[in-house]
């Protein structure tokens, strides 16, 4: 078969491994032929693709980023974009299309299966916040990032008496916050799940600091929104799926624990850190099993399915489920995280 594949959307580690896997299974046991689609949906909407021969597929398992390049291009945006993008699949010749991407990348993939596309999802996010899969790769080495982060954090924070607040990512979901916050030992973890009020925080800190403890971490998803008067941290800009360019909220709490209990505060942004760089062997493992699961499912014409982790194993299921809202973090693992603050 000729199958094409692509990488939309933010790019996590991993990526690679699922091609590599798709590639070298596809190659060898189904004599398929492939083409990478370059920078996500654009690559399908300009024609712009490479040949993918089995070199292409070599020594890139360790590496992060994805070697077709990603964008969050949006055909929805553009005057007859599914249209175009049907034409292009047709006039390459191809027999499928494999879709790695988040939310709005397979958002997108489930329009162009409804439209007659033969398309494979593999869910692909650090945010980890995809339905109907027990985790997106990519979501543990971005957990290993913070983690790393918060333990380098807590000991120049207890030898300044500071408290440190790290801004880590999660637009809808406090996945990394969650899991980074147990794992690094976060003396409070705010997530875009709940509202807060700068108490909640403060109180928590003055608590430890009766306790004789001078310093602190908070962790932070970017998505939490807290109010303050005369503070406006949102940028107005988006993106072609409408998502705002978040960030801020970091430094608007370290500013505010500071004036309001006196502990001097820094904020420490993560941002890209988390998503760039080699994978964990966890992601490595999970991308390749993505990516055997979905040349597989290609030629079993498992078509508007996408991969998805369930406990140990891999399963079909339908790229709708995963993507028709965000996956938010369960109340019992955010419950842990709490037993530790303050
Ligand atoms: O991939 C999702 C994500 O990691 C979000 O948590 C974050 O808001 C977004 O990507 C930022 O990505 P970019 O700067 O590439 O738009």
């Amino acid at each position: 078969m000729k199958v094409g594949i692509l990488t939309g959307g933010g790019d996590c580690p991993g990526l690679n491994a699922v091609i590599r896997a798709i590639g070298k299974k596809g190659i060898v046991h189904y004599d398929d032929e492939f083409i990478g689609l370059k920078n996500g949906w654009a690559g399908l909407m300009s024609l712009d693709y490479i040949q993918l021969e089995r070199h292409n597929f070599s020594g890139i398992l360790h590496l992060g980023g994805t070697i077709l390049g990603s964008s969050r291009t949006n055909p929805e945006k553009e005057e007859g974009g599914y249209d175009l993008a049907i034409k292009n699949f047709k006039e390459l010749g191809l027999d499928a299309l494999i879709v790695i991407g988040g939310n709005d990348t397979l958002g997108v993939a489930v329009k162009l299966h409804e439209l007659g596309i033969p398309i494979v999802g593999v869910p692909k996010t650090i945010d980890n916040d995809i339905c109907a899969t027990d985790m997106t790769f990519g979501f543990d080495t971005a957990v290993s990032v913070a983690t790393e982060a918060i333990d380098r954090l807590h000991t120049t924070a207890e030898s300044h008496h500071r408290c440190i607040v790290v801004e880590v990512m999660g637009r809808h979901a406090g996945w990394i916050a969650t899991h980074s916050g147990i794992a690094g030992g976060a003396d409070y973890v705010l997530i875009p799940e709940q509202p807060y009020e700068i108490k909640d925080i403060t109180d928590k800190i003055q608590l430890r600091m009766n306790r004789g403890k001078f310093f602190s971490i908070v962790v932070v998803a970017e998505g939490v929104e807290l109010r303050v008067e005369g503070y406006d941290i949102q940028t107005r800009e988006t993106d072609d799926f409408g998502n705002i360019r978040l960030g801020g909220i970091g430094d608007l709490l370290a500013r505010e624990i500071e004036k309001r209990i006196g502990i001097e505060s820094r904020a420490v942004v993560l941002g890209h850190v988390q998503r760039g760089g080699t994978p964990t062997a966890y992601d490595r493992v999970l991308g390749t099993k993505y990516g055997i699961a979905a040349i597989d499912m290609v030629h079993e014409g498992n078509f508007g399915m996408m991969t998805a982790l369930h406990g140990t194993k891999v399963v079909p299921v339908p790229i709708e489920d995963g993507v028709k809202e965000s996956k938010i973090v369960d109340k019992d693992t955010y419950e842990i995280a709490k037993v530790f603050f303050g």
